[in-house]
């Protein structure tokens, strides 16, 4: 209806000044966005051939770096110094304990976390939102100010996620004082916060290889979806409470806690003795026949597959396959051995690959993580990546706002 809505935009004296025109628009549409350059970002590079933060290839990362370090690099530009790791470290050690009223609302909704009617996802976006409130930098979206919330929230989500699961679990909160265990690292006092016990040094290191893995991925849903809110000059808590709503859906963030409910139906449905057999086979047919979408699988922009997906699997396979100390014992591997016939066979009927939700989902039920917490632990980690993408959006902005093509009824009187 280009012509009758520029007719009467001059009816009404506004003359179409657009810089771009309708047909140009047009010409350049895509559903969902797919292939468009929606916007110019120097944290994170990616494309089918590789993975990149700050121009350091995520193999080099996971190989190489602790996640503190790339935390650093994604929120403060550059590889840190190890004087200044150590400062950015007790930086955030030290802003790891949750405000008193952000602790009393994660235990008043204790008792529908523990029966499921609240999901971890929805209880830590509304605790993002209160930290805002109880942030002295709540409504400054300088530069520096945006550093301190970023580093504030950094610290301060392991702890939700901690007690969070403390209150389902129905043991007395731990960290609320000091945020955990001073002398932990991040990954390991997530772990400690969540359980009271200090993981091994093999538990930590997996859980800081997701995070580093997990961190930034350029204008995926929820990092758009940040940089959106922030493009109207908004603060950088309510862009992180939009990241999270948009990271829980089952098609972004949410897919890794799927996968491994996935995993458990096929487990249900086909038994472990059916693992290797053509059993699992007929549940993937059946799956194909009901076009059902299988979580873990399939990527916008990686087509042959995801850089990240090998790395978490060869360590959470190691882990089941070596420590039978794990909560799943020596019966751990049964869930890889499970995976890998369901990657096989997603790739030889579809020619889809796995993401990195897929490893993930098995990695953290191998180590006894429970599956609501899987995507909280996501957003531990990305909010390093919404938060750079913040930042950058403040620092050059010009408000997001797109067209849409208009399919509805032609100009009638009312
Ligand atoms: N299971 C079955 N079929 C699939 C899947 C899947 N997981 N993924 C894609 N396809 C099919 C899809 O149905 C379509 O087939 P057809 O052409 O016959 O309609 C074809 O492959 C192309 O897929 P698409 O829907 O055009 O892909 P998209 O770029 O729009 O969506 C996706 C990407 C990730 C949302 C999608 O692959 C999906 O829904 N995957 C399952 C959810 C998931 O694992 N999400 C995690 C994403 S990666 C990391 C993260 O963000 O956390």
């Amino acid at each position: 209806m280009s012509g009758s809505s520029t007719a009467a935009a001059s009816s009404s004296g506004f003359a179409p000044t657009a810089a771009i025109s309708k047909e140009q628009a047009e010409a350049i549409y895509s559903r969902g966005l797919e292939g468009i350059i929606a916007g110019e970002t120097a944290v994170c590079s990616i494309e089918q051939g590789g993975l990149w933060y700050r121009g350091y290839e995520i193999h080099d990362l996971a190989n190489s770096a602790t996640f503190e370090e790339v935390a650093f690099l994604l929120l403060e530009g550059h590889k840190p110094s190890a004087a200044e790791l150590a400062r950015f470290k007790s930086e955030i050690v030290a802003e790891r304990p949750l405000h008193p009223s952000v602790t009393a609302f994660i235990e008043s909704v204790g008792g529908f976390l523990a029966s499921g009617r609240a999901v971890p996802m929805d209880v830590l976006r509304t605790a993002i939102s209160m930290l805002g409130h109880t942030d002295p930098d709540a409504q400054d979206n300088s530069a520096q100010a945006n550093l301190r919330k970023s580093k504030r929230l950094l610290a301060k989500i392991p702890t939700v996620i901690g007690h969070m699961q403390n209150v389902i679990d129905g043991r007395a909160i731990i960290g609320r004082e000091h945020g955990g265990d001073k002398s932990l690292g991040h990954a390991a006092n997530l772990l400690y916060l969540m359980t009271g016990r200090q993981p091994s040094a093999e538990y930590a290191r997996v859980v800081d290889v997701s995070l580093i893995l997990y961190a930034e991925h350029d204008f995926n849903a929820s990092t758009f979806t940040s940089r959106v809110i922030a493009g109207t000059l908004s603060d950088l808590h309510g862009a992180v409470a939009g990241g999270i709503a948009a990271l829980k859906g089952p098609l972004h963030g949410g897919a890794n806690e799927m996968a491994m409910e996935m995993l458990k139906e096929i487990m249900r449905d086909v038994g472990e003795k059916g693992i290797g057999t053509p059993a699992v086979e007929q549940w993937m047919h059946k799956a194909f026949e009901t076009k059902r979408k299988l979580m873990g699988f399939g990527h916008r922009v990686y087509k042959n597959g995801d850089h990240r997906a090998p790395i978490l699997h060869a360590l959470g396979r190691t882990i089941a396959a070596t420590d039978t100390q794990n909560p799943g014992g020596h019966h751990a591997l049964r869930w890889f051995e499970l995976g890998e016939q369901v990657q096989k066979i997603m790739l030889d009927r579809k020619n889809i690959h796995p993401n990195v939700d897929f490893p993930c989902g098995m990695t953290y039920f191998t180590m006894g993580i429970p599956v609501p917490q899987y995507t909280p632990i996501f957003v531990a980690s990305r909010i390093t990546g919404w938060a750079a993408h913040v930042m950058e959006q403040h620092a050059n902005n010009r408000i997001i706002r797109p067209l849409s093509r208009y399919t509805g009824e032609p100009p009638r009187k009312w």
